[in-house]
This record gives structure tokens, sequence and C-alpha cells, in this order.
């Protein structure tokens, strides 16, 4: 039988504790795909969930169970396709999504929902596609809260918080193509690369608070952190469109005050924030990633238009994973990668 090899994630720990195990290649179930996977990326959710986070609510969709396998993002080449599936053929190479609780892309094989991939050629880096998909659905699904698209973003000022972050420069990248003006808060070794992928402001955020925001802004988009939250919803004008977060408590919540409690809080939290938003007029929506057809339909044209990318910090095999999820958590730059299929 082929073997292939899965990241685990023993049990909750800071900084996680790692060991290669091997498994049977998976088999592609019906509509789905097993890939090999050439590259998979490390996000800020596996690094928080490696050390035990949103463990309560995330039992619910089977992942919040150690051992745990890790990753949302996948680029890899087609090994095998399940019955039903037609758009996809052994040797093809597709990149996309891997939905939490659903075995995870930090593995040499994985299986995939078939509708959750799309194609790229020689052309493009895996590494560099691995980075994008996660990202840019959860900024595809923060812009769609907050009220803005690409009808309606022309003159738009958009503050962005966490902007020197993934989804704060793919947030700068596609709203400045779309005609918004962007507000990049971010620290001061950032703010030339703000400015550089097209923000119209910068705001230094360790130097200057931001409670001196001006309350100007038409929608925020919040990357940064949640005890900006109210300071941010401050800086939206009187009529304003919306507000989104993807920093906000609800996993916390649960995780440190069980499940009756932590639903209480979430209630406060988000009714608190809400009416501040409501009394400037605008929406307001929390952010929980998920899969959509829509995303990554975008996503691949705006990568056939050369119009987004991610750069990548660090790339290294599983058996140095370790690496990967320092990087992330000590928030150095670029985005970390692992090769599964590399030796
Ligand atoms: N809810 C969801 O479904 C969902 C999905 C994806 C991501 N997220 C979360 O959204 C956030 C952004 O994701 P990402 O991938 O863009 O993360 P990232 O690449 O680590 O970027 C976050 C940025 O926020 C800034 N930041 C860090 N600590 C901060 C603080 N204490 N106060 C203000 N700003 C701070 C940093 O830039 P500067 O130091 O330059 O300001 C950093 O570059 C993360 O917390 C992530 O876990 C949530």
């Amino acid at each position: 039988m082929t073997m292939a090899q899965r990241l685990l994630c023993q049990s909750p720990a800071s900084p996680p504790v790692f060991s290669v195990g091997a498994m049977p290649v998976p088999r592609p179930g019906k509509g789905e795909v097993v890939l090999r996977v050439e590259a998979a990326s490390v996000n800020p959710i596996d690094v928080k969930r490696a050390g035990g986070y949103g463990q309560r609510l995330l039992k619910l969709k089977g992942a919040g169970k150690f051992p745990l396998v890790l990753g949302n993002d996948v680029a890899g080449v087609v090994e095998s396709v399940g019955p039903g599936v037609s758009a996809w053929r052994p040797g093809d190479r597709a990149f996309g999504l891997v939905p939490t609780g659903k075995g995870g892309a930090h593995a040499t094989h994985v299986a995939v929902e078939a509708r959750w991939l799309r194609p790229f050629d020689d052309g493009h880096d895996a590494a560099a596609l691995a980075a994008l998909p996660y990202s840019f659905t959860t900024l595809w699904q923060s812009l769609r809260k907050a009220g803005i698209d690409e009808h309606n973003a022309k003159g738009l000022a958009v503050l962005v918080h966490g902007a020197s972050g993934g989804l704060g420069r793919l947030a700068i990248q596609l709203l400045t193509r779309w005609g918004a003006a962007v507000t990049a808060i971010c620290s001061t070794a950032s703010l030339d690369t703000c400015r550089a992928l097209g923000a119209t402001s910068v705001w230094d955020r360790t130097r200057q608070p931001l409670s001196g925001l001006p309350q100007r802004y038409d929608a925020a988009l919040n990357f940064g952190a949640w005890q900006d939250e109210e300071t941010l919803i401050g800086a939206l004008e009187q009529g304003a469109l919306g507000f989104a977060s993807t920093v906000h408590p609800l996993l916390a919540n649960f995780d440190s005050y069980g499940w009756l409690g932590g639903a209480w809080q979430t209630g406060c939290d988000l009714r608190r924030c809400k009416a501040l938003a409501t009394a400037k007029g605008a929406n307001y929506g929390w952010v929980v990633f998920k899969p959509e057809d829509e995303a990554l339909d975008a996503l691949q044209r705006l990568l056939d238009e050369d119009a987004l990318a991610l750069p990548v910090g660090i790339s290294v095999p599983l058996s140095a994973a370790g690496q990967a999820f320092a990087h992330v958590a000590r928030q150095h730059p670029g985005r970390a990668i692992l090769l599964p299929s590399a030796a």
C-alpha cells in the first residue's frame, strides 16, 4: 500500500509539538479529488489552534480534538479523482481550500471537495498560490460584511487595521484596484510597504494612538486587534457603510467561559459593538472563514490579471514545520509555507 505522511500536532502546546506520522494515501470520496500536496500554508489560526485555541467550538466541526492535522490552503497535483468528478484528471495542478475539520492540508496527500479547487499552470509557483485562498476568502467575506464590493468601492475611504499582514495586504491591493482610498494602520517598519501596495495614507500605530484617528471613514476592516474594535468603530463617519472584524473573540469566549458563559459574553460583545456601529448608520459583522465558490472564482480572475500577491517569507518541508510556525507566531514578514512533497 502506498503511504502518505501528515504533520500531527500532538497536544495543545506553545510552541507546538509535532510529529510526522504515516497514513495510507486517502481515497477520494464522491465529489472529491486527492491531491499530492506541493505547498500548504501556515496561517495565524494554525498557530493559535496548535496552542489549543478554539477547541470548544471547533469540536462541533470535528476540528477540536488532538492530535490535529492543521492547514486550510493547498496547492498540488491531482493524484486521483472520486465518483462524480469530471473536471479533474490525474496530473492536473490545482490550488484551493481545505475546510476546517476536513483532514487538514499539512500532509503529503489530502482529499478535497472538487468544488474548492481551481486550476493553475506551470507558470505559477505552488508556494505563492498556497499563500492565498484562505486569506483571500476571509478578506472577501470581510468586504461583504462591511458592505463593500467592486461596484460601490470607487471613492470610498476605507480604514484597514492590520494592513501589513496577509489579509491587510490583500485588502489594500483589491480596494485600491477598485478605486477606494485606503488608510493603512500598521507599525513603523511596514509603512513603506503599505504605501507601495497602494495605500493613500498610513497611520503608524506604534507612534500615533488610534484614538486620534479622524471620524471620516466610510468603512473599516479590523484585521489587527480586538481591543481596538470600539476605537475603530469610532472612526467611522456618520452614515458610514459598514465595519467587519476577523479578530473578534467568538472562539476565545467559548474557550474561556464555557458554553453558557461563552454564549452570554459573545452576545454582550456583539451587541455592544453593533450598537456603536448602528449609531453611525453602519452595518457591523464578525467574519468566520468558510469556503466559498464566489471568493475562489474572484481570486482566480485576479491571479489571471496578475493583480494580487502575498510575499512568501519561509518555505520548509514538513520535518521543519516548527520553523514555519515560529515564523508566523513571531509575525515575521511574509507568509509561511510547508512543502510536504519536498524530500
Ligand atoms: N475570523 C476568521 O475566520 C479569520 C480568518 C483569517 C484570519 N483571522 C485573523 O485575522 C487576523 C489577521 O490575519 P492575517 O493572516 O492578516 O494575520 P497576520 O499576517 O499575522 O497580520 C496581522 C497584522 O496585524 C498587526 N498586529 C499584530 N498585533 C497587533 C496588535 N496587538 N495591535 C494591532 N495590530 C497588530 C501586525 O502588523 P503591524 O505590526 O504592522 O501593525 C500584523 O502584520 C489574525 O488575527 C487572524 O487570526 C481570522
